[in-house]
């Protein structure tokens, strides 16, 4: 654990990589003062992914240190062989139940504790399949594998900056359906049927070019590329604009690579910044609880 941060000290912030991401050293999470939070804030802004280090949270002061940047989101829905948030086999504390989404590859009884198991997670921001996606999401590493399970961000202001002008004033116009029906690992969720076919998404549709409301710059919104339809184009259409737009945006120059310790503490701008996981050896345990601010409807940048 850090020691506690004296009021007024200004925190060390260091990029981690070109396109995204930076760490913050000398600040205790569980012991935060309104002028750190206010660096931290600004950081954010600039950086979109910040990593924290030798964090001790409990989930409340997860759950504390997260509703400094807004109220927070309910848990996803699971998918169906994953254990029920009330269970009571859950090592969980029963308020953090509602708020508290469990990552793990960790079984009790046959029953996996959480969801995406040692299982790939495909790029992805976080419930975009709501009309009200998260804001941002919070990552707390409880316990992590030797190798295997990094987290990857892509920058999202700059994939659209990059674009050439012609995708650029295209794709302004335009909406995308994201698919509800799977989680990021490709697994069915509860009370959702199996579909292939992307112009029968069931899902929210959003602008594939949002405005983001803090920094009003303007980012390309993709969210999932399984089963996104932009329902303004024919589907054949449709597939050649996404599998562009998705090439582009996942370029390694717009990413950096998050490699997990235990007790790292990791925020990302969920509205401005995709992510994805690698597999890792499932001999392995790795256990994460992950907080979701409450969004706000994507703005169309017009
Ligand atoms: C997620 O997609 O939110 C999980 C990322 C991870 O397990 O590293």
């Amino acid at each position: 654990m850090s020691a506690p941060t004296p009021a007024g000290t200004a925190l060390k912030i260091t990029p981690l990589g070109d396109a995204i991401g930076a760490e913050i050293e000398g600040v205790d999470l569980a012991r935060l003062d309104d002028a750190a939070f206010a660096q931290i804030e600004r950081a954010w802004a600039d950086h979109l992914v910040l990593r924290f280090r030798r964090q001790q949270l409990s989930d409340l002061d997860l759950m504390r240190f997260s509703r400094r940047f807004g109220a927070l989101d309910r848990v996803p829905i699971r998918a169906s062989d994953v254990m029920d948030h009330t269970d009571p086999r859950l090592a969980i504390d029963p308020e953090a139940r509602e708020y508290v989404t469990i990552i793990s590859n960790v079984k009790v009884d046959g029953m996996a504790i959480g969801g995406l198991g040692n299982y790939e997670a495909h790029w992805h921001t976080d419930m975009s399949y709501n009309d009200t996606p998260p804001s941002a999401s919070l990552l707390y590493g409880i316990d992590v594998p030797p190798a295997g399970g990094d987290t990857s961000f892509c920058n999202m202001y700059l994939a659209y900056e990059t674009l050439d002008e012609a995708s650029r004033e295209r794709v302004r116009g335009l909406t995308c359906v994201h698919d509800a029906s799977r989680n990021s690992s490709g697994e069915l969720r509860r009370g959702f049927a199996d579909n292939d076919d992307p112009t029968h998404t069931v899902g929210a549709r959003h602008p594939l070019v949002r405005v983001h409301p803090v920094t009003e710059r303007p980012c390309l919104f993709l969210g999932r590329r399984r089963n996104a339809y932009v329902p303004e184009l024919p589907l054949d259409e449709s597939e050649r604009l996404l599998d562009h737009l998705w090439a582009h945006a996942t370029q390694q120059r717009f990413n950096w690579t998050q490699q997990w310790r235990q007790h790292d503490l990791v925020i990302w701008d969920n509205r401005c910044a995709m992510h994805r996981r690698d597999g890792f050896d499932d001999r392995h345990d790795r256990v994460m609880h992950r907080t979701q601010i409450r969004g706000t409807a994507p703005m169309r940048y017009v």
